[in-house]
């Protein structure tokens, strides 16, 4: 290959970077011991394998957010409404505590509200039952963020997706879940574009 066509080569690749649509994938869980960058990783080398959107993780716990209104050091605040802000949708990597999500992704969730309105999402979950309780109770939020939530829905089971519940081994099943909730993320994410 010649210099020219390199040099055009990665220019267009520039230019397709910056035109395709921005999906962040939340860590929706902060402890010490969590499993979601495990998950997340997972998520990301699946999605990043279609090419078809940039996808980023965005890990809660680098934001370091003290309960809303509450006094501490609220200085990533600005970098959380900035790191949500950027994207066109979201895929949120949910646990389950207590039959819902986490009180760390609730706080994250509460903390912004233009940046998540006219965004599309799916839900990855997992629990001893998927985490399926806590996915539901995630789109009840959702709706009052004017998240548009997609039907497919990957949950894995803490029992059958991982080992000793904390080595994350998905059955392979999971990955056509995954797929297939992006394949109704990227359009709706899309369409939704045009209206903000
Ligand atoms: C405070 C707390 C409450 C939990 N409650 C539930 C529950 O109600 N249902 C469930 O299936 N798993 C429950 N679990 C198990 C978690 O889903 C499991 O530990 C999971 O790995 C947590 O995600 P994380 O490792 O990313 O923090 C709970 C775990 C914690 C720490």
């Amino acid at each position: 290959m010649g210099f020219l066509d390199k040099l055009f080569g990665k220019k267009q690749e520039e230019e397709q970077t910056m035109t395709k649509l921005n999906i962040g994938i939340i860590l929706g869980s902060t402890r010490d011991g969590r499993v979601s960058p495990q998950v997340g990783a997972w998520v990301k080398e699946l999605a990043d394998k279609r090419g078809d959107a940039n996808y980023t993780i965005i890990d809660i716990a680098d934001y370091k957010l003290p309960l809303l209104g509450e006094a501490g050091d609220a200085s990533g605040a600005a970098a959380w409404s900035q790191a949500v802000g950027a994207q066109d949708g979201f895929v949120f990597i949910v646990q389950e505590y207590n039959h819902s999500i986490s009180g760390a992704l609730k706080n994250a969730l509460d903390y912004l509200r233009e940046e998540w309105n006219n965004k599309a999402a799916g839900i990855v979950s997992y629990g001893s039952v998927g985490g399926a309780r806590a996915a539901e109770h995630l789109r009840g939020i959702l709706g009052e963020l004017l998240v548009a939530d997609v039907r497919v829905h990957p949950a894995l089971s803490l029992f059958t997706d991982f080992e000793n519940g904390t080595d994350f081994k998905p059955k392979e099943v999971q990955a056509d879940s995954v797929n297939q909730m992006l394949d109704q993320v990227i359009p709706w994410a899309t369409a939704l574009k045009t209206i903000r």
